[in-house]
């Protein structure tokens, strides 16, 4: 049965997922509360089209009477939780702010949720919790590894909602997306930085020999898949998204390069990052049983992210 949520709290509602999410909040007809600290990685612009349809509110999940004094005016039936520092590279050279955000954040945001009786509380974590996978597909219900500073704050968060689910009944759900591409993504990661510096015809750094595999869904099969465990998923439960579809990163830098007319000697291997996870593969099978199913295919959804770059590079 769909749940009936009116007014909706989205956190880290100006990044590249929490953006999409919103714009299709929209046109489903949520009332909608993004909140944002605006860090490099937050952009007003992403939420430009639908900006006199939300209401937006500049605050840092770690600032708590902020938080609270939100909480006590608006009077939210659920939320969904984006907001993370997300940069594996940036983590592995500093990771307080990751602990801060991903760990402090959450914490405050459970904490909150209880207080102010949240009807459904949504978790945004990562295939990254699961560490990596040399062969088959991650189940909801194996163990967690982690293995980069990023990954471990994301468990972190993860497992503060599952305590809270147990010692509280906080009434909450688990996402954890694999790689997701598309328009708006800022580029530090894989692909728009492919994208952009092929753009300007600077060479694409890749990692190690690029064997590492990743798993690549678009950001509008996430978000619709977000939507459905909010409107659908079973209270408590953890739900994997991903897309089935998996390649090696000098694979995909190869496509974008042709994509683009430019040849592969703008590739330049650098020193693979430390502790590199091989590969991430999640098995969607669960949230497939509530009806998802990714839309996009890879071809496509390169062609138009590359597309999007193009135009709205500046
Ligand atoms: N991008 C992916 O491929 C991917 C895959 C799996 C899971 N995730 C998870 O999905 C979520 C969204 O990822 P994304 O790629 O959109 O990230 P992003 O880096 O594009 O956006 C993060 C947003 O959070 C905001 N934010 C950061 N710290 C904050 C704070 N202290 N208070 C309030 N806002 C803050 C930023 O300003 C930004 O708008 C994250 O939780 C991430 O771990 C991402």
């Amino acid at each position: 049965m769909r749940r009936t949520i009116r007014r909706l709290l989205v956190t880290g509602g100006a990044g590249f997922i929490g953006s999409e999410f919103v714009r299709q909040g929209v046109r489903r007809g949520y009332q909608l509360v993004v909140v944002d600290c605006l860090s490099y990685a937050g952009d007003l612009k992403r939420l430009r089209q639908v900006s006199r349809d939300i209401s937006f509110k500049k605050i840092d999940i770690c600032d708590r009477k902020k938080l609270e004094a939100l909480f006590q005016a608006e009077k939210f039936d659920a939320l969904v939780h984006f907001a993370a520092e997300t940069h594996v590279d940036r983590s592995l050279k500093d990771n307080l702010p990751f602990i801060r955000t991903n760990v402090l954040g959450t914490q405050n945001l459970i904490d909150l949720s209880l207080k102010y009786g949240i009807k459904s509380f949504v978790h945004i974590s990562t295939d990254e919790v699961y560490g990596q996978s040399l062969k088959g597909f991650f189940k909801e219900s194996d163990p967690l590894k982690p293995r980069n500073p990023y990954s471990v704050t994301k468990t972190a968060a993860d497992l503060l909602v599952q305590a809270a689910i147990h010692s509280f009944e906080l009434p909450a759900m688990i996402i954890r997306p694999a790689n997701n591409y598309g328009p708006w993504q800022f580029p530090e990661k894989l692909i728009p930085v492919v994208i952009s510096k092929a753009l300007k015809g600077q060479k694409v750094p890749v990692y190690g020999k690029g064997h590492q595999i990743r798993e690549w869904l678009h950001v509008s099969d996430c978000a619709e898949g977000i939507f459905l465990v909010l409107e659908k998923g079973k209270i408590g439960d953890i739900y994997n998204i991903g897309s089935c579809f998996e390649r090696r990163n000098i694979d995909t830098v190869k496509t974008i390069l042709k994509c683009l007319g430019k040849k592969n000697d703008l590739i330049q291997f650098v020193p693979d990052r430390p502790g590199h996870d091989f590969r991430y593969s999640v098995d969607c099978a669960k949230i497939c049983k509530l009806g998802w199913r990714p839309r996009v295919a890879f071809e496509d959804g390169i062609k138009s992210t590359i597309a999007w770059y193009q135009t709205n590079y500046q």
